[in-house]
């Protein structure tokens, strides 16, 4: 039994775990102003907002029920379109009027939702955060500019939100219903309940016998890939496990647990110190709720040779630990550290042993010495895949590469650590010459094919390009394009 609370009322779903809470929204509690669009995560029409009891408070974010496991909305809050509605508009709702934002109106829920999180969030509104906000929403009608003055007019209004207190606040000035001040009181005796096993009819049943349980995180590449059997599948899930949640620095070392999204690392102040350009890198990987949803573990195990968590993380020379339930329940049977790159044997050919958990990733942390870039080309900028995306660190010894760490996605059938030219460029200076070098051992080290993301000789143009790019961001003062490419 999975038991949330969605809206005002408590919910209790016997449905197997594996069904996506869009069906038992719309089929099961008869809320249609959830759409359904793509049912791939990519059209923003059936976004809602999860609440987490954290500490004392709740916090929200945005997610796509269509690829949302009952299994992981399980003691959480669930706001749908229904969950926003007063006895007038609120003033999202009014903005979206106000500035012709709606045509159809099919796709206005998902954007009145996430522009609602705004009213929910801490973090200071801008009109930059509130366009934001609806990067995974798809308009077929308006053009945007519509829905873009109504997001300005969301974060001017917002700007005297109290960020101690924003859902009181919001409750307050009529953003939100009253009820969400309930909210916070409300998930803490679920949890309590929960725990306790004292609410008849709403305690969860024990995990389902291991032998055919399908391990989900965020469930973002699976729901994709395996639609029509995930729905009857038994499922482990871990994307709510505390034990793979949680970024942690110890020493010169950083511990990001696998279960961590993309924007959990944006949300980690030490982190985005350490790598100031990760917001621009990350805001390159999906949308909005498909960062709240897609783990680090899931992108590495989904093994895509396009992954860019995965490329991203090969050049910080990460390791990873892998942890053995196959005794299908904690205290794990043993566990065992592996460097990232040996993970890949092949095409989806993993050195992983179906039992084994991924629960953390830990890396060096940067020095003033290191340089660290991330690149990506993709048909369009934002929520679209690479064709191919690239990852370097460097460790200098004043204009000498001390160690260097290469990797590059969309060129092999794996997520792939350039071994050869991560060698090559130790000791070498940081020269036009260095990296003209370097492309040669490049060409040599890849195997693009030709495929719907271009062919393999333009694959190899791009990579090479994304090469020279991460030393003109890297080093701006000694590189130009024209002579890289003279
Ligand atoms: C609309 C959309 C846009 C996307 N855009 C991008 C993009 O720009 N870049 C990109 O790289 N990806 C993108 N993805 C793919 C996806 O979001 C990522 O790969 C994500 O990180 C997968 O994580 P998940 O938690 O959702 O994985 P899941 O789907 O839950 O799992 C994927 C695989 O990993 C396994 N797994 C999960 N957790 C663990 C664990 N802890 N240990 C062992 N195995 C585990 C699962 O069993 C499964 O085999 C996109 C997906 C969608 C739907
Ligand atoms: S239906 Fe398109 S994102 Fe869910
Ligand atoms: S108003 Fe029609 S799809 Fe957006």
């Amino acid at each position: 039994m999975v038991s949330f609370i969605l809206n005002d009322a408590m919910i209790a779903c016997a449905e197997p775990e594996g069904t996506v809470l869009l069906d038992i929204i719309r089929y099961k509690q008869h809320l249609p102003g959830t759409k359904i669009g793509c049912r791939e995560g990519d059209c923003g029409a059936c976004t809602v907002l999860v609440g987490e009891l954290k500490g004392d408070r709740v916090e929200y974010r945005s997610m796509t029920s269509c690829l949302l496991a009952l299994a992981n909305v399980h003691g959480k809050h669930i706001v749908t379109v229904e969950g926003l509605n007063m006895d007038t508009l609120s003033p999202v709702q009014q903005a979206m009027v106000d500035e012709s934002g709606t045509q159809c109106g099919f796709c206005t829920p998902g954007f009145v939702v996430s522009l609602s999180g705004c009213c929910l969030s801490k973090e200071t509104v801008t009109q930059d955060l509130a366009t934001r906000a609806i990067d995974g929403n798809i308009c077929r009608c308006t053009g945007y500019k519509s829905i873009e003055r109504a997001a300005g007019i969301i974060a001017d209004q917002l700007k005297k939100k109290d960020a101690k207190d924003p859902i009181g606040w919001s409750v307050k000035n009529g953003f939100l219903p009253t009820y969400f001040s309930g909210i916070a009181e409300r998930l803490s005796k679920l949890s309590r309940d929960l725990r306790s096993g004292g609410l008849a009819g709403l305690v969860r049943s024990e995990p389902p016998a291991r032998y055919n349980e399908r391990l989900i995180a965020g469930g973002t590449d699976l729901y994709v890939q395996k639609h029509d059997t995930m729905h009857r599948s038994l499922l482990r899930s871990v994307f709510n496990d505390d034990a793979l949640k949680g970024i942690r620095i110890a020493g010169d070392e950083c511990i990001i647990g696998g279960s961590c999204t993309a924007n959990d690392l944006l949300a980690s102040k030490e982190l985005v110190a350490h790598f100031p350009n990760l917001e621009n890198q990350l805001l390159l990987v999906s949308s909005t709720p498909i960062r709240n949803m897609g783990t680090l573990a899931g992108n590495f195990v989904n093994a895509s040779p396009i992954g860019d968590l995965t490329i991203f993380f090969l050049a910080l020379d990460s390791t990873i630990v892998l942890e053995d339930r196959t005794g299908g329940k904690l205290p794990a049977q043993g566990n065992r550290r592996s460097m990232l790159k040996e993970l890949y044997k092949g095409y989806k050919n993993l050195d992983r042993s179906p039992g084994e958990i991924l629960t953390s990733v830990g890396f060096k942390l940067p020095t003033k010495s290191t340089r660290f870039n991330f690149e990506k080309v993709s048909k369009r900028t934002y929520l679209d895949i690479a064709s191919v995306n690239s990852a370097i660190r460097l460790e200098l010894n004043g204009d000498v590469i001390r160690e260097a760490h290469v990797s590059a996605g969309g060129v092999a059938p794996i997520p792939k650590y350039l071994a050869n030219t991560s060698t090559f460029l130790v000791g070498k200076t940081i020269s036009n010459e260095t990296v003209r070098a370097a492309i040669q051992v490049i060409n040599d080290e890849i195997a693009p094919i030709s495929d719907v993301r271009g062919t393999a000789e333009y694959k190899r143009l791009l990579l090479r390009q994304l090469f020279f790019a991460h030393f003109l961001e890297l080093f701006p003062e000694k590189f130009t394009l024209k002579e890289l490419v003279a």
